[in-house]
């Protein structure tokens, strides 16, 4: 059997439709800024972020949940913006700063959200937190101060299966309340 390299529409082999298996595009070398460090890769264009930070890169923070850009656990910031890697391409990763949550903080020397979170005991199975602490992150960045329905509405694209949400919103309101002056 032979490959049916994509062609923009689906071609008829042997009197039935034939699927469609996406032309592979070649290895390319990336230069990246990923928590503050120049990083390289050699992956396909393509290639989602996610797959680079966690295959490449040994940045697992950031999870697989449902590889299609609904449920946030993938999250990273990449210009204080919260990206889905999951979906996001190598090839644009290149132009901005990519911050994990490993770039937030360590675990001897967590941010704020991190401490806010193991203090309000926000985590449960853990799997949502980083999508949570990125968003929340984000959130922060152009918002310091924002209000409990403001940081349910940053944070409404997050799935957490556990039920933490109250804690996890009570610890974005204490990182936020004890970054003030
Ligand atoms: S794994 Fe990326 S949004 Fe679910
Ligand atoms: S703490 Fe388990 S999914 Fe949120």
């Amino acid at each position: 059997m032979h490959e049916v390299q994509y062609t923009g529409s689906k071609k008829r082999q042997h009197g039935r439709e034939a699927a469609i298996i996406p032309r592979k595009s070649k290895p390319t070398l990336f230069a990246l800024l990923v928590n503050g460090a120049a990083r390289s890769v050699r992956v396909e264009p393509d290639t989602p972020l996610l797959y680079v930070l966690r295959n490449d890169l040994e940045l697992n923070g950031a999870k697989f949940g449902c590889g299609q850009a609904q449920c946030g656990a993938c999250s990273v910031l990449v210009d204080g913006i919260e990206r889905r890697s999951c979906v996001y391409p190598i090839r644009a990763a290149v132009k901005g700063r990519i911050t994990t949550i490993e770039g937030l903080g360590s675990t001897q020397r967590p941010n704020a959200l991190q401490r806010a979170f193991i203090l309000e005991q926000a985590c449960q199975c853990g799997y949502c937190s980083n999508g949570m602490i990125i968003a929340a992150q984000a959130l922060l960045l152009r918002n310091p101060t924002p209000s409990a329905p403001e940081v349910k509405a940053a944070l409404e694209g997050h799935l957490c299966r556990c039920g933490a949400h109250n804690r996890i919103v009570r610890a974005v309101l204490r990182a936020s309340r004890e970054a003030q002056p």
